[in-house]
């Protein structure tokens, strides 16, 4: 039985084309310290992103810049407001800083409150983090929204638009449904969080970055590990980014499978909320780690939030249909059969 991870929203695909064997090049070199500023990939980044180099800060992850920032901004007893639930990283990075978690519930819609996150700053609050889409619900928060709370919030709080899916919100002539890089501009309390991991699918590489005021990205680089981005992961980012056609290629093929998984999850009865990244959410309530253990003895793991849903990543076919499949068992009463979910479920359920 071949076995699938659907469990961390990474894409099925590999590296980009080509990001492999500039890989493997550089492996001879790996007896040398990277180059600890990261040089070469920040000038990429900032040609790329038409910011000033002195705006970045790297990390191995962007989780590590999730660090950087609490680590940066907090001192002890300060507080971080962000939703709840969201990114499992957002709790720990605050106790590291010894700062003090304010967790935000999501509106019965699975979306940010972006209202009552603003009413949730106080003169302790150093940080919010607004995670677009929400990991690991799905929604986005529109541009009209996050002005909105822009303007709610104090200048001296550091917002973090946590973007790391952003590029499944890419559509095909490459525009984005929200670009936090720009809502920064101007906004010098503004900062926005992507990744290498998710869709450049560099997940194994850990190469994250940060785009903030100089001010800012200064005080986050002085928080980051030194020589944390190895010398392979610092090229395969760099070809990644020269190859944005096929980029574009993968997320049209994430979103059209996204599409068709999530409304076989519909069709069944669920109440699926939007989902602009490369997972989906289904509420399961007290069946969410039976239903999870349930996949991985079909060889799928999808991550269980115990009595609160499952989040399922959108990847290969195949596995997309065993998950529907065992979902099926689970489907609410009232909807009965619920229909098909689609594609091949009954012949990939042995
Ligand atoms: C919302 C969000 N932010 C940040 C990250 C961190 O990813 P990485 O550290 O791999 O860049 C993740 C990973 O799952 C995520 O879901």
């Amino acid at each position: 039985m071949p076995t699938y991870s659907l469990a961390s929203n990474e894409v099925p695909y590999g590296p980009l084309p080509g990001v492999a064997e500039i890989v493997a090049e550089r492996l001879p070199d790996l007896n040398r310290y990277p180059d600890p500023a990261s040089t070469a990939l920040t000038l990429a980044l900032s040609e790329r992103l038409g910011v000033g180099a002195d705006e970045l800060s790297l990390g191995t992850g962007s989780v590590a810049v999730c660090q950087q920032i609490t680590l940066a901004a907090c001192s002890p007893g300060d507080e971080v407001v962000y939703a709840w639930r969201s990114f499992e990283a957002y709790p720990i990075v605050t106790t590291l800083a010894h700062a003090r978690s304010v967790q935000v519930p999501l509106l019965p819609d699975a979306r940010h409150d972006l209202p009552a996150m603003a009413a949730a700053v106080t003169d302790r609050t150093r940080v919010v983090f607004v995670c677009t889409p929400n990991n690991p619900t799905g929604p986005a928060v529109t541009e009209a929204e996050l002005l909105d709370f822009l303007e709610r919030v104090p200048d001296d709080v550091l917002v973090v638009v946590d973007e790391a899916y952003y590029e499944f919100g890419l559509d095909a002539d490459g525009v984005p449904d929200l670009d936090g890089v720009a809502i920064t501009r101007g906004r010098p309390n503004v900062m926005v969080l992507r990744t290498f991991s998710k869709a450049y699918g560099l997940a194994g590489m850990r190469v994250g970055y940060g785009v903030a005021s100089p001010v800012v990205a200064a005080a986050l680089r002085k928080c980051a590990t030194p020589f944390g981005v190895s010398l392979p992961a610092q090229a395969a980012a760099i070809a990644s980014l020269d190859q944005q056609d096929e980029l574009r290629a993968r997320v049209a093929r994430v979103r059209a499978e996204r599409a068709r998984v999530m409304a076989a999850a519909r069709s069944l009865g669920f109440d699926v909320p939007d989902s602009a990244a490369n997972f989906y959410w289904v509420p399961l309530g007290h069946d969410a780690e039976r239903f999870a253990h349930e996949c991985k003895e079909h060889g799928v793991t999808v991550r269980a939030f115990p009595e609160e849903g499952v989040r399922i990543t959108v990847g290969e076919a195949q596995a997309g249909d065993t998950v529907l499949e065992i979902l099926r068992g689970y489907a609410p009463a009232s909807s009965g059969d619920g229909g098909s979910a689609g594609g091949s479920m009954a012949a990939s359920v042995e």
